[in-house]
């Protein structure tokens, strides 16, 4: 094949993401409260090398220098997260004004420079008194976010941003209390896990509309990271499992989301695990968005399993991965997502909130250059696939690559780094890497050169 060019619509929103956790550090600083993860990260042996958020990046000092480097790579919009802990320490109640001063002074040097902010509330960092009063298990959490959403709001909802509720809402049940390997770290029984979900959705409506309360001129969303599942083998069982996983985790959420309804086949399924919903629930869920965030990383190759609720997720031998333990590099996997969303799912804007990809990089060279040619490789790949989706219609309005910087990457600590900027961790110095040097020339030029086969 010759090279090909891939060009994007000229207001095609580019974008980096990050999230507060994993970046600002100063978790004890100006009145923040205890999150989860500073909890979690302090139990013995659940983070590499016993890291936690402090001191990631130090963005919550060197913010002001971030918004420079953005500036620098010419991004059309920044993808971040407020802290709740640094609004409500103790989850409700009195409001810490330094907190909100905090994202006041970020955002407005932002909408300066000409960067959309796009900021979701809740990426992952509850609040440690409201885990100790039940967390997400508690129907009570949804009411706090309400509560929360109002004040961030009433700060900043004069501006015209765009938000989202949550970021990917399927690992914070799954991950926070399904299998416990992210904070709060607890292994709940399936019907409580349910209600966990059910939970966070209800707080995802409640907090649509509180930002609607609030503002007329945000754009509200969520951003959602589906699985991807793909069947193992050619069989038509394999198949089968595909489709099952599809829907018992992709559409137990998207369904509610977008239509208000749980799946009725998967809702059977479950059988006395479905979760409690209260009259009113599923109207305040399905409040109606703006657009909708997809975050998405590797396929997942599955067969049957024990029941279509769980099938087996199987690691194809001699298939090539990122440095995350089993994420296989398809970037087919975007051209996929997108129009199986654009197929099943109701109409709505989509945009692409997080791609990209852990690497080792090398230290940098005599000129100060760090080669990261492999992630270079990841992104444009995945952009390339993403306009194939475009080409049949699909309605993407824009790319968020997963990291601006090198950061605190969860219970990976500081290891995996997935920076299109590169952290020194010693110095704190940020280096723009040759993916981000490439990134820039993409968002100027509005596409690339896909390189011939
Ligand atoms: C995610 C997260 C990020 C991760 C990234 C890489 O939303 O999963 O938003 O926080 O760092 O996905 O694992």
């Amino acid at each position: 094949m010759p090279p090909q060019r891939i060009q994007f619509p000229p207001d095609f929103l580019w974008g980096a993401a990050t999230a507060a956790y994993q970046i600002e550090g100063a978790t004890r600083v100006d009145g923040r409260g205890v999150s989860i993860w500073d909890t979690f990260c302090g139990r013995p042996g659940v983070i590499e090398e016993g890291a936690s958020g402090e001191p990631a990046c130090r963005h919550y000092e060197r913010w002001a220098e971030d918004v420079d480097l953005m500036a620098e790579l010419g991004l059309k919009s920044y993808r971040m997260s407020v802290a709740w802990p640094r609004i409500l320490p103790e989850g409700r109640g009195e409001v810490n004004a330094k907190g909100l001063d905090f994202y006041e002074r970020l955002i407005d040097r932002l909408l300066a420079k000409g960067i959309l902010p796009n900021v979701t509330l809740y990426h992952w960092d509850l609040p440690q008194a409201l885990e100790d009063r039940g967390g997400w298990a508690s129907r009570d959490t949804a009411y706090a976010f309400a509560e929360y959403a109002d004040q961030v709001l009433k700060r900043l909802g004069d501006r015209p941003l765009m938000w989202a509720t949550f970021n990917e809402p399927l690992c914070v049940a799954n991950a926070g209390y399904g299998n416990g390997s992210h904070a709060p770290g607890r292994t709940v029984d399936p019907k409580t896990l349910n209600q966990v979900i059910h939970h966070i959705l209800l707080a995802h409506g409640l907090g649509v509309r509180a930002i609607r309360a609030r503002s007329a001129q945000a754009k509200a969303g969520i951003v959602i990271v589906p699985v991807v599942p793909y069947p193992y083998g050619p069989g038509p069982e394999d198949g089968q499992a595909a489709e099952d996983h599809w829907q018992a985790e992709n559409d137990w959420w998207l369904l509610p989301l977008l239509k208000g309804a749980y799946p009725r086949r998967i809702w059977d399924l479950k059988g006395k695990d479905a979760p409690e919903v209260v009259p009113g629930d599923m109207e305040s869920i399905a409040a109606p968005l703006d657009w909708l965030g997809v975050n998405f990383y590797f396929p997942t190759r599955v067969r049957p399993g024990s029941s279509p609720l769980k099938p087996q997720a199987v690691s194809p031998a001699g298939v090539e991965t990122t440095a995350m333990p089993g994420w296989e590099i398809y970037p087919p996997i975007a051209e996929r997502v997108l129009t199986e969303f654009t197929r099943r799912y109701p109409k709505i804007p989509l945009y692409v909130t997080e791609n990209g990809a852990a690497f080792e990089d090398p230290v940098p060279d005599a000129q100060g250059r760090i080669r990261d040619p492999r992630r270079l490789a990841y992104i444009r790949d995945h952009l390339a696939s993403a306009r194939r989706a475009m080409d049949q219609g699909v309605d993407l309005r824009g790319w968020y690559v997963w990291s601006l910087m090198d950061n605190f990457e969860w219970r990976f600590g500081y290891g995996k780094r997935f920076g299109v900027v590169h952290v020194d961790y010693a110095s704190f110095e940020r280096r723009i890497k040759d993916s981000g040097r490439w990134y820039r020339e993409v968002i100027r030029d509005g596409g690339f050169e896909l390189p011939g086969a």
